[in-house]
């Protein structure tokens, strides 16, 4: 297959081509665009049977795209790969951090899979989701995991009254879940115990998890006093181990070997009399961004992972623990674009072209916090030819705030609709209102179908929790 940078033509409907090749179209996290993408009659870009033009003329720019289809795919994919592959039971989890809200929450969860949540914030969205859902509680606790490094009391006292399983990370959260199950003696809490695995991976240094040199888990050099404490406390009912590696890994290396790393505790555990029968190896596959980008598909990673841990079973003669993956990114990330209009344009002769959208920073801090690379498309003029080479600014009072740098696109105009690809996955989750930007809306787009699942922020929300103390008004009277 030829890349785009090897083809002759350049246009963005060579992305089309791409994201069409069926080799590319089988794992979501492989394409660049959503699954859906196509080109319509007027040489616009469609996704999930919606122009993009026309969704931005009905809800307004920027805005989140989400293809349903793309989703949904993903995640059918992670489950049929483990029932394929992995000869034990299994579980996939959501790591809602990569997006969360009430809409995606229900696509996920009506997919059969659970969900891994990081704060208080996480643990209601997604329980209000599921209770929407009619989940009953038993159903929520069984397919909720709470992880964090430093979870309040209140959020542990939230999560033990739902009863879903809480992932321990440290001495001072043990202590606490004990001091609580003291006020309840008829308690038992479902804990696993997160653990640094020691694996290093090839991935931007602020989303490595794994290394000794982590702040998150219990240090693997304090196993046996770990083991011993928890199988005294009758209030804990350690079902099992959790580590995490980090994320935006391509190489399938460091989870074959966290597999048996893995497994080699859990043997000791259970040699220390707890029952441990869950071992959550996290998440962390990689998506495609840009060309170049060569991630594993979802089918293989998950054959990497059970293959693992089963041949590690059987040479420590243990039985297939129920294996537990928690993938974020690979879920939602291809499923999303972002569309913004072009507006403003700054040509420096010999230097550098910017063209300005109506967005940036404050929509997706990713460039801007770990250099991410990012395809973008002219939603509404895809087969016209590349012909100058530009640098996407973001609107943001920041010379930082550049969404891509030096980038080959037709020659735009203001109003035309630049997209920006593979933005599904800690786009929303981590933007913010820097400048007092409100935050974009998002909608799920499936079959000619727009429906909004978040609404645009306006000015007015953006002051909803200010609060202007009574004495600076007398003062400016
Ligand atoms: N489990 C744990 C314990 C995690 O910390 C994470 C991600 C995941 C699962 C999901 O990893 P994924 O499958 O999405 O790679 N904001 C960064 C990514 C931070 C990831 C944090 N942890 C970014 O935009 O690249």
């Amino acid at each position: 297959m030829l890349s785009i940078e090897q083809r002759t033509s350049h246009s963005g409907q060579d992305y089309l081509d791409q994201a069409n090749l069926s080799e590319v179209k089988g794992s979501p996290n492989q394409s660049l665009l959503p699954l859906t993408a196509t080109v319509n009659n007027c040489d616009h870009l469609e996704v999930g049977g919606c122009d993009i033009q026309t969704l931005v003329k009905q809800f307004g720019s920027p805005l989140y795209v989400l293809d349903e289809v793309t989703l949904r795919t993903a995640c059918h994919q992670y489950r049929e790969a483990f029932k394929t592959y992995y000869a034990g039971t299994s579980q996939v989890i959501y790591a809602s951090k990569a997006w969360s809200c009430l809409g995606i929450v229900n696509i996920v969860a009506s997919e059969g899979l659970g969900f891994d949540v990081v704060s208080g914030g996480e643990l209601h969205t997604t329980v209000k989701a599921l209770e929407m859902m009619n989940w009953s509680r038993e159903k929520i606790a069984q397919n909720l995991y709470f992880h964090g490094n430093n979870k309040s009391q209140e959020e542990l006292k939230i999560a033990i009254d739902i009863g879903c399983t809480i992932i321990v990370d440290n001495w001072l959260e043990l202590e606490i879940l004990v001091k609580l199950a003291e006020q309840n003696p008829a308690l038992t809490i479902p804990i696993l115990l997160r653990l640094t695995p020691g694996i290093e991976c090839h991935t931007h240094e602020y989303i490595r998890t794994g290394h000794l040199d982590s702040k998150f888990g219990f240090d693997p050099n304090q196993l046996d006093r770990l083991f011993t404490y928890v199988s005294q406390q009758q209030s804990l009912d350690c079902r099992g181990l959790h580590a995490h590696i980090g994320s935006q890994i391509f190489e399938r290396q460091p989870h074959e070997d966290l597999g048996s790393v893995m497994v080699e505790w859990l043997k000791k555990a259970q040699n220390y009399g707890l029952k441990c029968q869950e071992l959550n190896i996290g998440g962390g596959l990689g998506i495609r961004y840009v060309e170049s980008d060569d991630p594993p598909s979802i089918e293989q990673w998950v054959k990497t992972v059970s293959e693992a841990v089963m041949k590690a079973c059987e040479a420590n003669q243990l039985p297939y623990p129920k294996l537990i993956a928690e993938p974020g990114r690979s879920l939602v990330g291809s499923a999303c674009i972002t569309a913004y209009t072009i507006g403003s344009r700054k040509e420096i002769p010999d230097l550098r072209t910017y063209i300005a959208i109506d967005g940036g920073m404050s929509d997706n801090p990713r460039p801007i916090t770990y250099q991410s690379q990012y395809c973008v498309v002219v939603a509404n003029r895809l087969s016209a030819p590349y012909s100058e080479t530009v640098t996407i600014a973001g609107k943001h009072c920041e010379s930082g705030d550049i969404l891509i740098k030096d980038i080959k696109l037709p020659l735009t105009q203001p109003g035309d609709i630049l997209v920006v690809m593979a933005t599904g996955a800690y786009n929303h989750s981590m933007a913010s209102n820097y400048n007092r930007l409100p935050r974009p809306a998002a909608v799920l787009v499936n079959n000619g179908e727009a429906n909004l699942i978040l609404q645009r922020e306006t000015y007015d929300d953006l002051i909803s929790q200010d609060r202007l103390p009574q004495r600076l008004l007398s003062y400016s009277s």
